[in-house]
């Protein structure tokens, strides 16, 4: 017997004998099913998309090969995917951007959409990311196999506003491109360890559900994280995040970890832990809960020591706010810093230390002999940027700082330091 190949030429119109590619057929649509999904309607029962006398999905459910007023004879125009949705229905599809986005091609390649005729986002919809035929990414029909290049035929600039593929080309990056067929959508919400850890776009985001929505005042995610699970801050899972650092628990809490940056006196990985306002006499970034020093006499206006900041006012894109995209993508500065900041044991300065200068500086401070202190060594060497079981973010970096290592805040204001540094012994030196 001929193969279908020898049959038919090579082309779109041609599948191959391999279906593993194409949109599952000849299997049971009923009841169950849908409960199972989550997230289908109810089987068709009458209308234009039909199931065999079996109640099986077939490819007469989409095709009907006796009329062509559609194209690719299908039983109902596709434009925005008319036929996609008249099975599937998911979450906040109808707010998405990638539903809803009349935004078009500018005609760089490479063509975002090279399996359909039409010609903007909203009109692609489902097969902006999806092929119901012959798709690259054989598991969810995806376009591409490398999951992160779904994203970026638009993503770079070409079609949608900001380029996010830039991003990943800095000196810091989430590790998009580093894993290949690694990330499932219903892997468990700890991300594995070992050679299974990873990151994808759409661990981060979720595809069907990401809109334009702004973040609340209070707490509140973006549009952008519509949809996207998490872990909170007791260590459950959560199907959709309200706090950001929800979304980051997931990979940086209680799961694998990755190397720390600067060596501490206390070391700490997990981050749930680290922000965690756990003894009282802790300290902390206010991430999670305002923080626990109500003398903060550095900070710049609009911060106060009633503040919550995010993970993302520290771990952004570096580039102007406004035309650069938000989020931690990518970063001139490690570890995806959003300004720059130097580890170096040499004096720190508005300049090398930008990023504390963002909502420090030290016209005012709690230490009268800070400044002199800020002029000999880095803000890493005593301060822990995320948390320390010492008060006042003290957690020293045994690197530069030697000897007993220990600190003691007495009152406001007031301390006491064991430690030697630069040579210096300090034996219950007090200020
Ligand atoms: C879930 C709906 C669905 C099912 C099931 C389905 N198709 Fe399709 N098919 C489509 C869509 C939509 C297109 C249009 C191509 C595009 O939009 O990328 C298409 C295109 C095609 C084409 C290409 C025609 C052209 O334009 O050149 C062929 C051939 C085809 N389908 C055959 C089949 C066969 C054979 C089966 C069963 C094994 C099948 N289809 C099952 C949705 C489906
Ligand atoms: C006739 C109903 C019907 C139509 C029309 C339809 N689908 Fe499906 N689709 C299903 C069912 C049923 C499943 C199986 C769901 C399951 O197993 O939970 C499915 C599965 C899928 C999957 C998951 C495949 C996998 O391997 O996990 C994707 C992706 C998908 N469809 C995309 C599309 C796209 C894109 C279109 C439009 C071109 C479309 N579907 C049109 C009924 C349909
Ligand atoms: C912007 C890209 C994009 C668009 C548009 C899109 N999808 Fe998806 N879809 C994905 C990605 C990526 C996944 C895999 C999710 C993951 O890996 O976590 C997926 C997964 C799925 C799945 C598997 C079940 C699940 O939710 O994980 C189905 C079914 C599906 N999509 C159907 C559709 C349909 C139907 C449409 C249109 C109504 C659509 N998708 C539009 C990117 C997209
Ligand atoms: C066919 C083009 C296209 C593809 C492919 C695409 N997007 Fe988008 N995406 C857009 C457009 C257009 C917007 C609206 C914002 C804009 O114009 O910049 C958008 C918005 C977003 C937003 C922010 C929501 C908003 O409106 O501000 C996120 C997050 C996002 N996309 C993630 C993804 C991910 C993840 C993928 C891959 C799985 C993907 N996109 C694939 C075109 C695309
Ligand atoms: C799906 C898993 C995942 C999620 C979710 C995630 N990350 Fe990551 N992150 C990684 C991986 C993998 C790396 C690469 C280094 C490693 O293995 O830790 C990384 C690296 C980083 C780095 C750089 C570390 C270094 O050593 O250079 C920072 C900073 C970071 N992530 C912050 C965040 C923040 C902030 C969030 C939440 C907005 C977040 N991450 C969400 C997986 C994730
Ligand atoms: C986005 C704004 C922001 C940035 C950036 C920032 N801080 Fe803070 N910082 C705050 C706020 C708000 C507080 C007040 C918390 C409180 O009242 O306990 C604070 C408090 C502190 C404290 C006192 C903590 C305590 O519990 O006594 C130290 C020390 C500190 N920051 C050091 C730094 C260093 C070092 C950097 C650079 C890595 C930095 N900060 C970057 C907002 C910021
Ligand atoms: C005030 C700024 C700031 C905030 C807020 C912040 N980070 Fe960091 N983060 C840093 C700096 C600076 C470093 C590198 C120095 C260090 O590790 O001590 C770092 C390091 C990291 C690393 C690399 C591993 C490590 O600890 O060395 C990860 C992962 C990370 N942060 C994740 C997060 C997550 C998740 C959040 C929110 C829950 C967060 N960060 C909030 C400033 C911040
Ligand atoms: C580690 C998690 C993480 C990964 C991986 C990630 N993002 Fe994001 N992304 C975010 C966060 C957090 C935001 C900011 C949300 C906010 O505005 O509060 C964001 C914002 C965005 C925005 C909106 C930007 C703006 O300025 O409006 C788009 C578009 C986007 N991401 C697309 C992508 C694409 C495409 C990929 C993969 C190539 C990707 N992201 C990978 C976490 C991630
Ligand atoms: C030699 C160690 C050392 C260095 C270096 C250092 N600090 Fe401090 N810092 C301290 C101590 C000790 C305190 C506690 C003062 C008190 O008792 O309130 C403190 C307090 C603070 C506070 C909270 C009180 C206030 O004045 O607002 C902030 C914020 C702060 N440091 C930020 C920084 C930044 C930013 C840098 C780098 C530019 C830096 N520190 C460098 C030791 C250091």
């Amino acid at each position: 017997m001929k193969s279908a190949s020898a049959r038919i030429p090579a082309g779109q119109a041609n599948l191959g004998t391999d279906l593993s590619d194409d949109h599952p057929i000849s299997f049971k649509y009923d009841a169950a099913l849908v409960s199972a999904d989550g997230q289908l309607r109810p089987p068709p029962a009458s209308g234009s998309v039909r199931l065999d006398g079996n109640n099986e999905l077939q490819c007469t459910s989409c095709h009907e090969p006796h009329d062509s007023q559609n194209p690719s004879f299908l039983v109902v125009n596709n434009t925005a995917s008319a036929l996609c949705v008249t099975c599937h229905d998911l979450k906040n599809w109808g707010r998405s951007s990638h539903s809803l986005s009349t935004k078009t091609w500018n005609g760089t390649s490479p063509n975002p959409w090279p399996h359909t005729k039409e010609k903007s986002v909203a009109a692609n919809a489902c097969e902006n990311c999806h092929n119901p035929h012959g798709a690259g990414g054989k598991q969810r029909l995806l376009n591409y196999a490398a999951e992160e290049q779904n994203c970026y035929t638009c993503h770079n600039g070409n079609v949608a506003a900001k380029n996010i593929m830039a991003e990943f080309n800095k000196p810091s990056v989430h590790p998009v491109i580093n894993n290949t067929g690694v990330h499932d959508p219903m892997e468990t919400t700890l991300v594995p360890a070992g050679a299974n850890r990873h990151v994808e776009c759409a661990d981060c985001h979720n595809p069907h559900a990401s809109n334009p929505g702004t973040r609340g005042v209070v707490g509140g995610v973006s549009g952008a994280l519509a949809g996207v699970r998490g872990i909170n801050l007791g260590g459950a899972s959560v199907s959709q995040v309200t706090y950001e650092y929800e979304l980051c628990f997931r990979c940086h809490a209680d799961t694998a970890k990755g190397p720390s940056v600067v060596s501490r006196q206390f070391p700490q990985l997990n981050t749930r832990l680290e922000f965690q306002p756990a003894s009282g006499t802790n300290s902390f970034h206010p991430v999670v809960s305002i923080g626990f020093n109500p003398n903060v006499p550095s900070l710049k206006s609009p911060w106060t020591t009633a503040s919550k900041i995010g993970c993302g006012d520290c771990h952004n894109s570096d580039g102007s706010p406004g035309t650069t995209p938000n989020g931690p993508h990518g970063s001139a500065y490690k570890p995806l810093l959003e300004r720059m900041l130097s580890f170096a044991d040499t004096g720190a300065n508005p300049g090398n230390s930008a990023l504390c200068f963002k909502c420090h500086n030290f016209v005012n401070t709690a230490w009268s002999r800070h400044v002199e202190h800020i002029g000999m060594t880095s803000c890493m060497t005593c301060h822990d940027p995320h948390g320390s079981p010492n008060p006042r973010l003290i957690n020293f970096n045994p690197n530069v700082v030697t000897g007993a290592r220990s600190y003691q805040a007495v009152g406001v204001s007031h301390g006491t330091c064991v430690l030697s540094c630069h040579g210096k012994e300090h034996n219950s030196t007090a200020y």
